[in-house]
């Protein structure tokens, strides 16, 4: 897949938060909280991601997590192979959701570069509030489709039935996403993934990570991928519940509730 140009020094530049400032943590708090996005540096040993995770958030194990909680996501030929294990492989992994088939995704995600790739390698996000105000501006009929009950099957067989956005709230809405083969959508929603993943697209902001730069994401909102590879790319990943408040779901940009009574009309 070829993408835009890296613009890593313009997400550093608007979401950077030194961590090891005084105070680091509120401010990491409040910057999720406003804008669901904080770029990171100087993380370059395995205790400083797991000191940092320990610091912002309660950590929750994972399939493959080490018993710290850490996941190291590096080739392996031999996790490669099973479903929902891209993150063990080199291959381009298109932006989602981390974790969209449990019943309820983690909130947050930490992710730091132990080693860049040779080549290729970029992280992929995209804001989620920034792509669905472009598709509700452009097709609100598609924004309030893609927000029916019921129209998106997220996993295999013990998977998550639910929808890409959920209302939270007055305004609030929450975004569970994937686009490889463990996701069905309902034949309802068809036809408007299309403008959907174009609005996805064209919002993605791509970052090439050195050696201790890395990112933590609101994982209700922002979605992350990342582009093909070659070479021993090693990142460190952490999933966990923030232990700051952080209230469900983000605010949209426009009223949710108004274009859903709309769409519902037609
Ligand atoms: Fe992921």
């Amino acid at each position: 897949m070829s993408g835009p140009l890296p613009d890593s020094a313009e997400v550093f530049g608007r979401h950077f938060v030194d961590h090891t400032a005084t105070g680091a943590e509120e401010v990491i708090a409040e910057e999720l909280r406003a804008r669901g996005l904080v770029a990171l540096g100087g993380l370059t040993t395995r205790g400083a991601v797991l000191d940092l995770a320990r610091r912002l958030m309660t950590i929750t194990a994972h399939r493959d997590s080490d018993p710290d909680g850490l996941t190291a996501l590096r080739p392996s030929p031999r996790r490669a192979g099973g479903a929902g294990c891209a993150g063990f492989g080199s291959g381009e992994m298109a932006v989602h959701t981390e974790g969209s088939s449990m019943p309820r995704p983690p909130r947050l995600m930490l992710l730091t570069c132990a080693r860049p790739a040779i080549s290729g390698g970029e992280c992929v996000l995209v804001d989620g509030r920034e792509a669905y105000a472009h598709l509700s501006e452009c097709d609100a009929h598609a924004a309030a489709s893609i927000a029916r009950p019921r129209t998106a099957f997220f996993g295999s067989g013990d998977g998550h039935l639910g929808q890409v956005i959920t209302v939270t709230g007055s305004r609030r809405v929450r975004i569970r996403m994937r686009q490889d083969d463990l996701v069905r959508f309902s034949p309802l929603i068809q036809p408007y993934l299309e403008h959907w993943k174009t609005a996805l697209d064209i919002h993605r902001h791509v970052l090439r990570l050195g050696t201790g730069q890395g990112y933590l994401l609101d994982n209700h909102r922002w979605l992350h991928g990342r582009y093909t590879f070659t070479g021993p790319r090693q990142c460190w990943r952490a999933l966990g519940e923030p232990a700051f408040a952080l209230p469900d779901g983000f605010e949209a940009r426009h009223d949710i509730a108004a274009e859903l009574t709309a769409g519902g009309r037609r």
